[in-house]
């Protein structure tokens, strides 16, 4: 059973996630899961919101570009196996749904669906993209980070709801 919950209650454990193995940015119709660890929550235009980066050489792109919300997605830690598939192989010539063994669920609060395996979901509506600007970039950062200048894009996901899988209570 999934249950709303406050931002306040999974911004820690997200940024964990983040920083560790990574979470699931799942986009497009069909959808398809990739790995990211690069991403931020924070309070803009009076509104919460989860940012995104994707790099243009990602599959994930093509599929940000035609989209109007994706959802992120944080599974438990027996899940690494999947984390690291979705991080390696490319959705182009691999239905990594399938080779994951992820069900999906239509969204709550969206059209779009998020993975139920998963313990928390959060849910995004895109309200702004860019592109990094190179020449405004530290120059250390684009040294070690582009050397072939696949500058990544930031998708602004409004966070419609963040929801966590709960117990279904015993009576
Ligand atoms: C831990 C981890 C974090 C990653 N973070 C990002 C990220 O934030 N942005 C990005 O564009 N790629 C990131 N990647 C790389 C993509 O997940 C990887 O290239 C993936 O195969 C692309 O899948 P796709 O072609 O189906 O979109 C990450 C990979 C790993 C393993």
């Amino acid at each position: 059973m999934r249950k709303e919950i406050d931002i306040s209650s999974v911004f820690e454990e997200t940024v964990e996630y983040l920083k560790g193995d990574g979470v699931i940015l799942l986009a497009g119709n069909p959808p398809n899961p990739m790995t990211i660890g690069w991403g931020t929550i924070g309070y803009i235009w009076g509104r919460l919101i989860f940012t995104v980066l994707v790099r243009p050489s990602r599959f994930t792109f093509s599929l940000m570009e035609s989209s109007t919300e994706f959802t992120v997605n944080l599974l438990p830690d027996e899940f690494i196996r999947q984390l690291s598939l979705c991080g390696t192989k490319s959705g182009r010539n691999t239905d990594k749904l399938i080779e994951c063994g992820f069900q999906i669920e239509k969204g709550i609060n969206l059209v779009s669906p998020y993975i139920r395996e998963s313990a928390v979901h959060f849910e995004c509506c895109i309200v702004h993209k860019h592109d990094l600007i190179p020449e405004n970039l530290d120059i250390n950062i684009a040294k070690r980070y582009y050397p072939s200048d696949d500058f990544h894009k930031v998708y602004y996901g409004e966070i419609l709801g963040v929801f966590r899988e709960m117990p279904v209570p015993a009576f």
